[in-house]
């Protein structure tokens, strides 16, 4: 297994071109499987779980090409309505096939995706929803058995019990190819939602409400070939800027959409981050110009356009040496503090109490063996690492090259030392 070795407190400065969003991207790539035309989709991120989706299409019988960040599919003939457990366990997004490979083939066997180290993360809103539909749903021995009986998806109305971002994506994929109009309420109003809601849109899908809570969504025969650019990744962004404040640094992001950042900027700024936005189109440069010392300001996360879930291990991270305490409270996942052992081993004096961490923000931290435990925990881990005094081991690295594209590259770029080695 490989680690990343980082010799802590150096400034970061430059400049770094923001990826495209995972999140977009893997509901996007999934949502090809609703067109039997060529599909091309750009600014995909090079990441373990976009290549590890290309697969699961492959399975499926699609024809399916990701290089240069542009991927190219086809998915005329479907040959496979299986998902397996080795795979779901492996990229939960990938309960995200259950409502195309119903559309297109009528039935589906989709693995339960089970917990994961966040939380337990039910799918009963997925399958609740999809039943209203028409499908006919049982779980049987860990798998979801899919059906649809009636040529199809049909429209129907339903009400999200919360919003989630992946019960929303199933819903829209089953939606846009069905019998009449289907109206959610509550939905998701993440920008990954939005995103998807795009991308169907400019393949011919017929969707009202995009970027609010109620979507009307009036079924079509068919789509075209999608062809979409997939945004930056907000949350990278966000990485970089906790990055850049815990290292007293200046640097600038490159191609970002400040309208999807606003919620972590506005909490950077209460801790004393300078930001200067430069350009006026959608894509902006934004010049991030850190403190002498962070302020400790508090955090609560929640449903866009609140404070994001992923963005609250790395915001810990860089309030472990704030001054003052910052409380910091996690409302989407039961479990997504798993960080806080591990930032801990560096120095970070943090108190949790059923959800809700206490940081205290310390003069620094020091370098230390540490181990990550899921995709945003180990970018808390580097920000620390980079923070620190000394020299830091992060293991199980292959967490992070889940969702970040060329992490190291462009952190020793922007003046990190970091190397990957085997442990
Ligand atoms: C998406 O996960 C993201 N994943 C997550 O990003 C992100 O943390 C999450 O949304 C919240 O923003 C992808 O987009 C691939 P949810 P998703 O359904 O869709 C509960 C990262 O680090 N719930 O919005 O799985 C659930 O348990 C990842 O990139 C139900 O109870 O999240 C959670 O408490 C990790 N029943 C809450 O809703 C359901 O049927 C929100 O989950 C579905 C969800």
């Amino acid at each position: 297994m490989e680690m990343l070795v980082i010799k802590g407190g150096r400034p970061l400065s430059g400049s770094v071109v923001i990826s495209g969003s995972k999140n977009s991207a893997l509901p996007i790539l999934i949502s090809t499987m609703l067109s039997k035309k060529v599909s091309t989709i750009t600014n995909v991120p090079h990441l373990a779980d976009t290549r590890f989706l290309v697969e699961l299409l492959q399975s499926f019988g699609a024809s399916c090409e990701l290089s240069d960040n542009r991927a190219t599919i086809s998915c005329d003939h479907l040959t496979s309505f299986t998902a397996p457990y080795d795979v779901v366990r492996k990229m939960r997004a990938s309960v995200l096939v259950l409502a195309p490979l119903l559309a297109r083939t009528g039935q589906a066997i989709v693995s339960l995706p089970g917990g994961c180290a966040i939380g337990t993360r039910p799918v009963d809103i997925h399958l609740n929803g999809l039943m209203r539909m028409g499908a006919q749903i049982e779980v049987i021995d860990g798998y979801i058995h899919g059906k649809l009986t009636r040529g199809g998806f049909v429209g129907a109305e339903y009400e999200m019990p919360l919003p989630s971002v992946g019960a929303t994506e199933n819903l829209i994929m089953a939606a846009v190819l069905a019998h009449g109009r289907s109206v959610f309420y509550k939905v998701a109003k993440e920008p990954e939602v939005v995103e998807l809601c795009r991308a169907l849109t400019k393949a011919g899908a017929k969707i009202n409400g995009i970027g609010s809570s109620t979507l009307e969504i009036d079924g079509v025969a068919e789509l075209d070939g999608l062809s979409y650019q997939i945004n930056p990744d907000r949350i990278e962004a966000g990485s970089f800027i906790a990055m850049a404040s815990g290292t007293k640094s200046a640097i600038t992001l490159k191609q970002v959409r400040i309208d999807e950042l606003s919620n972590v900027m506005e909490r950077f700024s209460a801790a004393g981050v300078k930001f200067n936005v430069v350009g006026d189109g959608d894509l902006v440069d934004l010049e991030t110009q850190a403190p002498e010392r962070l302020n400790a300001v508090d955090v609560e996360t929640a449903a866009y356009p609140g404070f994001p879930t992923d963005m609250q291990a790395q915001f810990m991270a860089a309030m472990t040496i704030a001054r003052g305490t910052s409380v910091i409270f996690e409302r989407i996942f039961e479990n997504r503090m798993m960080h806080v052992p591990e930032l801990r081993r560096m120095g970070a004096s943090i108190d949790v109490k059923n959800g809700i961490a206490k940081v205290s923000g310390r003069e620094a931290l020091r370098g230390a063996p540490v181990m990550a435990t899921d995709l945003r925990a180990s970018a808390s881990l580097v920000i620390a690492a980079l923070c620190a005094g000394g020299t830091s081991e992060i293991r199980r690295v292959y967490h992070l090259d889940r969702g970040y594209e060329s992490l190291e590259k462009k952190l020793n770029q922007l003046g990190a030392d970091i190397v990957r080695c085997q442990q």
